[in-house]
């Protein structure tokens, strides 16, 4: 299956309104090929999505629609934001936030009720890894955060090893291909085929544009979550560039 590109950056807790002026040579480049995205903290949504000409996204969302959790923003409020889709699961929450696979999987679902598309994030330790479990660990993340009705229309994965984020230490072609493989194979199993072909895989983890081309024309890799070089044009672009 033909499944097209995707070159998402999230911004973390980083922006402000002047720091949108970025987008405006990101709209230029991404009017190619290749699907650009952003995930924006949930401040400069709204902002943000009259500004690009591409999708704009939170950084999460909470699994309910609304009720008493303090601090949360749910999926239907960051659509009428202007939001089109949401980050789930990134690590920073799961280890920061102490959120569950169970908590991912039903902010997954949520999104989906609402029409928006999902980016869930699955991702091992440096100790994991390095205990020979990193497969196993991401695969069974996988397992049990993955929302019912997965579809490669409204959800894709990205792999981003923790070890990975924003330390400069990029994982190997061959480990992301291998990885990738190992999801694809997960996916299947509790999807059939073509459920699994038609989820793209991303991967995320200090994407540069001197590391983006390699990544992203490596075998299941259908695109990057960009983290630190999402922040600038100057760094975003030419990695929007690699992936066409
Ligand atoms: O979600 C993106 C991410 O965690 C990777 O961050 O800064 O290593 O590209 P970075």
């Amino acid at each position: 299956m033909m499944r097209r590109k995707l070159v998402a950056g999230n911004w973390k807790m980083n922006g402000s309104l002047a720091a949108l002026a970025e987008l405006d040579a990101i709209n230029d480049a991404a009017d190619g090929g290749v699907d650009v995205a952003i995930a924006v903290p949930a401040t400069l949504i709204h902002p943000a999505a009259a500004r690009a000409r591409f999708p704009i996204g939170a950084e999460d969302v909470h699994g309910a629609d609304s009720g008493a959790h303090t601090g949360c923003v749910s999926a239907p409020m960051v659509k009428e934001a202007g939001a089109s889709f949401s980050i789930v699961g990134h690590s920073e929450r799961r280890q920061g936030q102490h959120e569950s696979d169970a908590d991912v999987k039903a902010k997954a679902e949520a999104l989906h009720r609402h029409g928006l598309t999902a980016i869930l994030c699955v991702g091992e330790t440096l100790e994991q890894r390095e205990a020979g479990k990193a497969e196993a660990v991401v695969t069974a993340q996988l397992r049990a955060s993955l929302p019912d009705g997965a579809s490669g229309d409204w959800l894709s994965i990205a792999y981003e090893p923790i070890w990975a984020i924003g330390t400069g230490k990029v994982a190997t072609v061959a480990d992301v291909e291998a990885m990738h493989a190992a999801i694809r194979a997960a996916l299947a199993e509790a999807l059939g085929v073509d459920q699994a072909d038609s989820i793209r895989l991303l991967y995320g983890g200090s994407v540069t544009a001197e590391n983006a081309a390699g990544l992203l024309h490596a075998a299941n890799v259908d695109g990057a979550l960009v983290g630190g070089a999402s922040l600038t044009a100057a760094k975003f672009v030419p990695i929007i560039k690699a992936a066409g």
